[in-house]
């Protein structure tokens, strides 16, 4: 529960949270595992509040992996038992409790192939990754791709997605990743603790930062010129207001004087600049259960917390060594 922005200390456990209900069109999950993002220490900080506020005190938690307890009017598409995964609603989060309630267009039956615990650490990540790759840079077979920080959450997912697309993969990681990426897939991986990727990557066809900073300025340089950057970790920029968020003129105003120095840096090697936010998408999620199921895709999960150690895992997911992904098991 996040009882106010802040470090660690402004989140704790609780007993006796109200159990939400199903509207219409919305389904009730029995959380058995959430996965954690670093959108969680972020939220819970406070970075994120230009864009969204949570009236406090809030469940935290934003994907799940559950069974699907009660469904609200009008839903057709699940019943009582379904086992279901989901990114959760964004101005809600909700998901790091006993039960949820998400949204039929933002659910999907989970991986037959998989746990709980492994369908939990899918969605927000994978949808992210999937989404920057497939609408974004719009990947496509023989194409190169640079993913920066290949071995965390995002990058994973990213990496096998770009090779089940057809492209070839170059990757950033530390020796303690490099295994792990390549056995991903990854065409080409270089080790950002001894070598700058800009002395050996040229001409790709599109980036997907992950890194954001001093990483995301350097990416522009190993692109050609017409292709495109995709950040999901750098400054967002007006189309990120409008498209992503739905917002207007004064966020997408914000946004342009914050990513000014980032535009210019794409406009000056003539490389597309953009930041997405990923969206929460059922149909997508249906997309990746099939991959994974084929086996085209493997979940990686760096830890599994019991729900009692969620501080923890939290403050182990902030670390940011994480290889793969983060997960909370609930205790039924
Ligand atoms: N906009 C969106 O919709 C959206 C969605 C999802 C994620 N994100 C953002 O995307 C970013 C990545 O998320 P994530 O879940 O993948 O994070 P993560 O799992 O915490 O990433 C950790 C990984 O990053 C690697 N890493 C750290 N510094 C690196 C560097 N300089 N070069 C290469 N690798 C490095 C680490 O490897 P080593 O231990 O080997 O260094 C570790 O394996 C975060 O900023 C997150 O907030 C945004």
């Amino acid at each position: 529960m996040l009882t106010r922005y802040g470090g660690p200390e402004a989140t704790e456990l609780r007993d006796g949270v109200p159990e939400p209900s199903a509207g219409p069109k919305e389904v009730r999950v029995q959380v058995r595992a959430a996965g954690l993002n670093p959108v969680d220490w972020k939220t819970r900080e406070g970075k994120l509040k230009v864009i969204r506020r949570f009236p406090l005190p809030a469940v935290m938690g934003n994907e799940i992996a559950g069974v699907v307890e009660s469904v609200g009017s009008g839903v057709t598409r699940f019943s009582v038992g379904d086992r279901v995964y989901a990114r959760v609603d964004k101005d809600t989060m909700g998901g790091l409790a006993e039960k949820a309630v998400v949204h039929e267009d933002h659910l999907a039956k989970m991986p037959t192939s998989l746990e709980f615990e492994a369908a939990a650490a899918v969605p927000l990540a994978a949808l992210t990754a999937l989404q920057a790759l497939r609408d974004e840079l719009r990947l496509g077979k023989g194409q190169r791709v640079f993913i920066s920080g290949g071995a965390g959450g995002v990058g994973t997912f990213a990496i096998q997605i770009a090779k089940h697309f057809g492209a070839e993969v170059a990757t950033t990681a530390s020796p303690r990743g490099d295994a792990l990426v390549r056995r991903l897939g990854a065409d080409k991986v270089i080790d950002y603790t001894r070598e700058r990727f800009v002395d050996s990557l040229r001409d790709y066809d599109g980036a997907f930062d992950l890194l954001g900073g001093d990483d995301l300025a350097r990416t522009f340089s190993v692109v050609k010129r017409g292709g495109s950057v995709v950040s999901v970790a750098g400054m967002p920029e007006p189309e990120t207001a409008r498209r992503d968020l739905g917002r207007g003129l004064a966020l997408a105003a914000l946004f342009w004087a914050a990513s000014f120095g980032t535009r210019r840096a794409a406009a000056r090697h003539g490389v597309r600049y953009r930041y997405l936010f990923m969206h929460p998408s059922g149909s997508d999620l249906e997309e990746l259960a099939a991959l994974i199921d084929a086996k085209k895709i493997e979940v990686v999960v760096d830890r599994i917390f019991p729900f009692a150690d969620a501080k923890e895992a939290l403050a182990y997911l902030e670390g940011g060594r994480a290889k793969g992904k983060v997960v909370v098991r609930m205790s039924s």
